[in-house]
């Protein structure tokens, strides 16, 4: 998500960090900030918006520094203002550090440093792990051990990056489950958040693992386990060049955000749900406003609005809450009939969609409640909401959206499951459910391992005149989003309903050559389904079958069986389910030549009616 540089060598470390944040910024960000000590000091500058920003504070008088550190924040916690942009100093502002992930017991350490009179400037999480360093720097240094110290006591996510003007000649840095690498020179020494960022200076890195740490000085770079031991030093030689770097080595970035969806799913959860199973949804409506709600709308324009079926689907099935899903288009101009004690919900990943946005607007007028669903902080729709949920989903470049529909899907599990725990719902096993989507992240990398299987899929079915996506259930609002998914990026027309609507009217389009995708993830209808294949077969068309790994009876019915592993609850497969057609259409694009990042006629963020 956030971009992140550091440097200490013979050049200007200062022009350096700024132009390793230059070659990060397909990351996305909305705010930026450099720190280098100087004499007894850490200077700091930091603003929000684009990196120009940041430049033009520099640029009056560009400081000379051998060593400093660098950071452009894509929002988490707060919004991307200057005093919430990185770098943060701890209590005594002999620290300042820079952070990459989510600290999810920022709010209990918060409070404990509070109550012994620690003030704070931010809403981020960051600062609160600087003071947290801070604190144990205070206990004795070198800086290193009070960093191994500070992080024994942070829970969560991060890539921190640490300098103090009191050991001013060393950067330390530490990593768990967010991205870090280490570059190495001849007497300099560099860190950032991706490799591209080193290519115009090394070509030697190291990629940090889990639970380890660095110190970085000219003279060379030591490595340490969570307790303190040397690790070796091993760099690896990157050959890559820089514009295939910068997608992480992906040809796409479409590709690199379907692999990132594990993380993804992670980064939805961190500090939403707990060792006990439950469900901790911060800054949202009170706990009575649950019970008052007696209808739900969702409102939202393509892969959001597909989301929102997802929505609607587990709020009936698992709430028995009334739920609607409308176009925000439709919605806007059709006069609907809103109660006044429904709840509005409004799911976007770049917060900008002009019609979802006037959508909102209405429901405000009507002062009907008004919840967002929303992957960029700061965004026109997360302000405007009364209460907004973020995906956390990090920025996602590629026009056709992957990785925030299924950090979209997994928030409403969130909160259904919440509604259900507030709600004391005793047909609800919410205990479970959470325990189910923590495996998510493992069961979404098996899925991605199908990739081989799906391009030799795609290589059989690239000239299809015609696809269609079916399924029951879950499985048919899958089908909705994969089919926009394949129309989208590789220009095949494709036809989408419920598996059993087939047999009234669109079968007329099933001839030879014709390709049907059958999502079968759920058991009790996949009987059903099986009859619904055999119509298509009976009239030449070509039937693939996503089904479960314990499925027993489609290898006799479909031409072709992708097989995703099992979730415990069916809604959960069927979501599972959308990575192996995620990455059919994007083979079935490659094969074909198509421009995939920015397919014709599109934009990635639709602010016009
Ligand atoms: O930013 P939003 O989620 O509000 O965007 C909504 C749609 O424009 C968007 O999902 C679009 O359909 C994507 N290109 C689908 O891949």
């Amino acid at each position: 998500m956030c971009g992140i540089a550091g440097y200490v060598g013979p050049r200007n470390a200062v022009e350096v960090v700024y132009d390793q944040l230059k070659r990060l910024e397909y990351r996305g960000y909305d705010s930026a900030g450099i720190a280098f000590p100087k004499g007894d000091e850490i200077v700091v500058t930091k603003r929000a918006g684009k990196l120009s920003e940041l430049a033009q504070a520099l640029s009056d008088k560009w400081p000379e520094a051998p060593l400093a550190i660098a950071h452009s924040r894509w929002a988490t916690h707060g919004a991307p203002t200057d005093v919430n942009a990185h770098p943060h100093f701890d209590q005594t502002e002999h620290v300042a550090i820079i952070h990459n992930g989510i600290i999810e017991n920022y709010l209990d350490l918060r409070q404990e440093l509070i109550s012994r009179g620690h003030k704070f400037h931010s809403q981020t999480d960051t600062e609160v792990a600087a003071h947290v360093i801070g604190e144990e720097y205070e206990k004795g240094g070198p800086l290193e051990e009070a960093v191994r110290r500070a992080i024994a006591r942070l829970r969560g996510a991060y890539a921190l990056v640490v300098v103090s003007h009191l050991e001013n000649d060393k950067i330390v840095c530490a990593r768990n489950s967010s991205p870090l690498v280490l570059g190495l020179g001849k007497g300099e020494n560099m860190l950032a958040s991706d490799i591209p960022a080193l290519l115009p200076y090394t070509r030697e890195v190291i990629v940090m693992d889990d639970d380890t740490l660095a110190v970085l000085t000219t003279e060379g770079i030591r490595l340490m386990d969570a307790n303190g031991r040397d690790l070796p030093v091993e760099p690896m030689h990157v050959d890559w060049d820089v514009a295939a770097a910068e997608r992480g080595g992906y040809e796409h970035f479409m590709l690199k955000e379907i692999h990132e969806q594990p993380q993804v799913i992670r980064q939805v959860l961190a500090g939403r749900v707990d060792e006990k199973f439950k469900v901790r949804l911060e800054g949202i409506f009170g706990e009575h406003v649950w019970t008052e709600i007696d209808r739900v709308n969702i409102i939202a324009c393509g892969t959001a609005y597909h989301a929102g079926l997802m929505g609607k689907h587990l709020f009936e099935t698992l709430l028995r809450l009334p739920t609607d899903v409308y176009y925000s288009s439709e919605f806007r101009y059709g006069d609907p009939v809103l109660s006044p004690r429904s709840l509005a919900i409004f799911v976007s990943q770049s917060g900008e969609t002009a019609d979802t946005l006037a959508a909102l607007k209405l429901c405000k007028q009507r002062r009907i409640r008004t919840l967002g669903i929303v992957n960029v902080i700061g965004s026109s729709i997360a302000r405007e909401c009364d209460r907004t949920i973020f995906t956390q989903a990090g920025p996602e470049i590629s026009v056709a959206s992957t990785k925030a529909y299924t950090a979209q899907v997994m928030v409403f599990a969130l909160l259904a499951l919440y509604i259900a725990q507030v709600q004391e719902m005793p047909g609800v096993r919410v205990g479970e459910w959470v325990e189910e989507l923590m495996r998510m992240d493992s069961l979404a990398e098996d899925a991605l391992k199908l990739e081989p299987e799906i391009i030799r899929m795609a290589e059989d079915m690239k000239n299809m005149p015609l696809c269609f996506f079916l399924g029951r259930g879950a499985d048919a609002y899958v089908a909705v989003e994969a089919a926009l998914k394949l129309k989208e990026v590789a220009y095949i027309p494709t036809q989408e309903s419920p598996a059993g609507e087939m047999k009234h009217g669109p079968l007329a389009l099933v001839q030879p050559g014709v390709a049907a995708m059958f999502g079968a993830t759920d058991p009790h209808t996949r009987d059903k389904v099986v009859s619904n294949m055999k119509e298509v077969q009976a009239r030449g068309g070509t039937v693939v079958a996503i089904t479960t790994d314990d499925d027993t009876i489609m290898d006799q019915a479909a031409d072709q069986v992708v097989r995703i592993p099992r979730a415990k609850f069916e809604f959960l497969s069927a979501l599972l389910s959308i990575i192996p057609l995620q990455l059919f259409s994007y083979h079935v694009a490659r094969l074909n030549g198509c421009e995939i990042d920015q397919p014709r006629n599109l934009a990635k963020s639709v602010t016009v009616e």
